[in-house]
């Protein structure tokens, strides 16, 4: 990435991997890539805020280099340890020897226990400033946004928010602000982001958006770490985020299936008939041939989801198994919930997936809806029924 004027004297160095399908892992899929975003600020003291994934180092450096020798930094702010934002790290502070880097007290212990340098660190806490010349930069801890050690960086004089992962979106472009990209893809990133890696965090999310906007905090421009910048209007970002924290939803529902021998699916396309009656808008995914986390991104906003499965050594089969797990970690509140699927002899599928249910304290709003071998006639019916009678439930 071309390094990037952001505001008279602050720098865009980062880089954009347009080349990451995977992300966390194997746990978020970046089929448009990402960026590692890191800001640099020349006053009469020069300050860098956060740096890149570690692959990147040299990319992140000859960025700097375009702007100022790295001997020139005075402070390196790390908003997050997280390997993607403190990677570089190491590399930046064989060429930035004097620089003094900043964070929480969580950040220090984590840097150190992924790099072991011997830095000169500053324990920062909300409300802490640190003079540059003409700018600042005022420090408000994050906590567990995304981790316990996050904090985001604001720079008063220029109305500049950093807040590291928050408002970000996984999203290689060589355009630089949200309001120069296709607007249907910002928001699906954008929504993507939220629901695979904060929706757990809503409350946390809602807490500080209150603290934020209490302080009556001038934001003209918010900079996240991944993605685009927000110029225009920045708040809309914010404003959504609330949205999402506070888990609005649409009259919509998912429903995810695996099926063995197709009994199960059968009874999937049936249900979908029933909730189209209740003239509710639904998506269907058979969850082995689904990308996760587009499914995870539709249910950001759905008031509804059926999970459903065959019966297999009397569980639920194995891809719905994960989904599943995956789908309790993110702690989803405020929605409606059912379950079927076809079984042989004794079953087992339906009530194992009802008990997970309960557990994540999703609202189970009607029995489950088992078939024996293939549906007949009379079960597709109760199909129809079983969809027709949870999307009226959710009106
Ligand atoms: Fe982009 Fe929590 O790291």
């Amino acid at each position: 990435m071309s390094v990037i004027k952001l505001l008279s004297d602050i720098y865009s160095v980062g880089v954009v991997d347009w080349n990451v399908r995977n992300f966390h892992g194997h746990t978020y899929t970046t089929k448009r890539g990402s960026s590692y975003n890191a800001y640099l600020i020349i006053d009469e003291k020069v300050a860098l805020i956060d740096t890149v994934y570690g692959p990147f180092s040299a990319e992140l450096i000859e960025n700097i280099q375009q702007v100022v020798p790295l001997n020139k930094i005075d402070y390196i702010v790390a908003n997050h340890v997280e390997t993607d934002h403190s990677g570089a790290l190491p590399e930046i502070m064989k060429l930035a020897k004097g620089a003094k880097i900043f964070g929480t007290g969580k950040c220090r212990e984590g840097l150190q226990r992924y790099y072991y340098g011997n830095w000169d660190f500053q324990v920062v806490k909300s409300g802490d400033t640190l003079k540059l010349g003409k700018r600042s930069l005022t420090f408000l801890e994050a906590p567990m946004i995304h981790w316990p050690d996050s904090m985001f960086t604001y720079c008063p004089e220029e109305a500049l928010l950093m807040p590291n992962d928050a408002f970000g979106q996984h999203l290689a472009s060589n355009e630089r602000f949200a309001d120069e990209v296709d607007q249907c893809v910002l928001w699906d990133e954008a929504a993507k982001y939220y629901g695979n890696i904060l929706w757990p965090l809503g409350q946390v999310i809602l807490r500080k958006i209150e603290e934020v906007k209490k302080s009556n905090l001038s934001i003209k421009m918010i900079a996240p770490s991944h993605g685009v910048i927000w110029r225009q209007n920045p708040m809309q970002i914010v404003d959504k985020y609330a949205s999402w924290a506070k888990n609005e939803t649409l009259p919509k529902v998912v429903l995810a299936y695996e099926t063995m021998w197709g009994a199960t699916e059968k009874m999937a396309r049936k249900i979908v008939e029933g909730i189209e009656k209740e003239g509710m808008s639904v998506k269907l995914f058979d969850i082995t041939a689904s990308d996760r986390t587009e499914v995870i991104k539709e249910m950001l906003d759905a008031k509804g989801f059926i999970f459903g499965s065959s019966t297999h050594d009397n569980g639920m089969l194995t891809t719905i198994a994960g989904f599943l797990d995956f789908i309790k970690g993110l702690k989803p509140k405020n929605r409606s919930a059912a379950v079927f699927g076809s079984y042989g002899w004794a079953g087992g599928a339906v009530r194992q997936i009802e008990g997970i249910i309960k557990e994540t304290g999703l609202d189970l709003t009607q029995e489950g809806l088992q078939v024996k071998y293939m549906p007949d006639k009379n079960d597709l019916a109760a199909c129809i029924e079983f969809g027709r009678s949870f999307a009226a439930k959710l009106k």
